[in-house]
């Protein structure tokens, strides 16, 4: 039996790659942070499976521990401040976990147990302010937020550690990748969530958007940016990448993602008229949640995963919103 060690587990992706491992017949490990309530509720369903210990990826002597005593065949570091948006608000926060906490990871994991097999979770965001259109593992990085910096550090470092110690380090380049697990305060559950109470005729929402606010008030969401573009797939599809990646015989680089790009205002219209309704009726736009510096437009060419690992991506972007509408209906009825 192997034993897979996952950072983040708590999160969208570590939740759906903590059940495709279980299915695998893995020994699954997860680092949860130490919080003053409990923040299960992607691995509730699961978490008699999962070995799960309290550590953080600001603290090396918390990480040193747990993988000394766990020796994990295959480590996965999706932990990070994932949110670009709250990274021009918190920017050396974000640092210090998505950059320099990758890193700490990085540097346990290779000095207690040099033989396992490493993945960092990179992003899209990498490509910033894009070079080329689609984006692939020869697109030079030009990063346009705190968080794609942060990132791009923590992407270079895992490659130095590859190249200087001989160590299997991956990194997979994901596109975005969205579930009804997503946090509400990105764009798709915002959309999919708003189309939903419409659908309900609910006037004005209990969960809350990134500002702390009703997430739907009096009938409306509030949005930024509406010409931004995105590659938008599945979660659920995403992970297996992240296994297939390190189930080669050498550690090597891997754009994810659809080739499909949607601009805000297509995803508006998806979700709203998947309810039968007129997005125009249902959306404001906010200065505040326009961002200092937009990223994009995003699309990814995932060729390179479709020939070597023979990976393609399951889910239409319709399918996608579709599913999302669906389940933030059931959450809100
Ligand atoms: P997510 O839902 O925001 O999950 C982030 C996870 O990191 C959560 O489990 C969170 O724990 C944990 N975490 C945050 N700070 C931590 C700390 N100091 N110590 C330990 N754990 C900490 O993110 P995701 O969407 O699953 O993404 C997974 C990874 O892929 C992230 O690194 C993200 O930046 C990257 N990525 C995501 C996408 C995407 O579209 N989803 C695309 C490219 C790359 P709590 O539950 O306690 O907050
Ligand atoms: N969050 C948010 N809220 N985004 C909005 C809004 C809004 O009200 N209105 C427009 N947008 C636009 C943003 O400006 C951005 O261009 C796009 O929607 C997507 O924003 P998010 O859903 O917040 O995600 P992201 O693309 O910034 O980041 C996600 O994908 C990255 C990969 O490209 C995260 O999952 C990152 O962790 C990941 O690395």
């Amino acid at each position: 039996m192997k034993t897979a060690l996952i950072t983040g587990i708590t999160g969208q992706d570590g939740s759906y790659l903590a059940e495709l491992l279980l299915k695998k017949k893995y020994k699954v490990v997860g680092i949860v942070r130490k919080t003053s309530h409990e923040n299960y509720a992607n691995i509730g369903h699961i978490q008699d499976d999962l070995n799960l210990y309290q550590g953080d990826l600001l603290d090396p002597v918390s990480l040193r521990e747990i993988i000394q005593k766990v020796k994990p065949d295959e480590v996965y570091n999706l932990a990070s401040q994932s949110h670009p948006s709250e990274s021009f608000k918190q920017p050396i926060y974000t640092t210090e976990i998505t950059g320099l906490g990758a890193h700490r990871v990085l540097d346990v994991t290779l000095d207690v147990n040099p033989k396992a097999k490493f993945y960092q979770a990179s992003s899209s965001e990498m490509f910033g302010w894009v070079k080329e259109i689609p984006q692939n593992e020869d697109t030079p990085f030009n990063p346009a937020n705190p968080y794609a910096v942060a990132k791009l550090y923590a992407h270079a470092i895992t490659k130095i550690y590859r190249k200087s110690y001989n160590f299997f380090a991956s990194y997979g380049i994901l596109f975005n990748h969205e579930s009804p697990r997503r946090h509400l305060g990105f764009v798709t559950q915002k959309v999919t969530y708003a189309a939903a109470c419409a659908k309900l005729g609910i006037r004005t929402s209990r969960h809350l958007n990134e500002e702390g606010e009703p997430l739907f008030k009096n009938g409306k969401v509030s949005l930024g940016n509406l010409d931004a573009k995105r590659d938008w797939g599945f979660a659920g599809d995403f992970v297996e990448a992240m296994w297939l990646m390190l189930q080669q015989d050498k550690p090597d680089d891997f754009v994810i993602a659809t080739g499909e790009t949607h601009s805000i205002k297509e995803l508006c219209k998806e979700a709203f008229g998947y309810v039968g309704k007129n997005w125009e009726d249902f959306v404001v736009i906010d200065k505040r949640f326009i961002r200092p510096t937009e990223t994009g437009p995003l699309v990814g060419n995932p060729a390179k995963a479709k020939k070597i690992l023979k990976w393609t991506p399951k889910t239409k972007f319709k399918d996608l919103v579709k599913i999302m509408v669906d389940a933030n209906i059931a959450r809100l009825k």
